[in-house]
């Protein structure tokens, strides 16, 4: 058993149809400001990043139709998406899923926003929980 691959909670993604209403309205809400937006055209996504302590609350928005946000969308409606855990290294914290004969969606670490390096864990894994490990 590993301990403490996972160093501090990313983000929380929250997939909405409209990025510019759900930052307004944190803005109103809770006075939240944007630290960081970025398309990610890979992803087919649009996020926008709240910053909260040392994490996240990214919300995310479909870029095109055939992106996942945008199927997640239709057949889940608006809400939690995904939780991104910050790992040391995205490989060994991969590796570790694998070895346990655990389902990846993303077989070997890759590029993610902000510079980071991402892989995704399919939620049939996890409990439920679509899980993405980001490596700064
Ligand atoms: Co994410």
């Amino acid at each position: 058993m590993n301990d403490a691959l996972l160093t501090e909670i990313d983000h929380v993604a929250i997939a909405v149809h409209d990025l510019d209403a759900a930052v307004a309205w944190y803005a109103e809400a809770f006075g939240a400001t944007v630290a960081h937006r970025e398309r990610v055209e890979r992803d087919g996504v649009e996020e926008a990043l709240l910053e909260v302590a040392d994490s996240y609350v990214q919300l995310l928005t479909p870029t095109r139709d055939d992106s996942p946000v945008a199927k997640y969308l239709a057949s889940k409606g608006e809400g939690l998406h995904h939780v991104g855990y910050r790992v040391e290294d995205c490989a060994v914290a991969l590796q570790s899923i694998k070895d346990m004969g655990g389902r990846v969606i993303d077989e070997v670490p890759r590029p993610g926003s902000r510079g980071t390096t991402v892989a995704f864990v399919h939620p049939k894994t996890s409990f439920g929980t679509l899980i993405e490990l980001v490596e700064e």
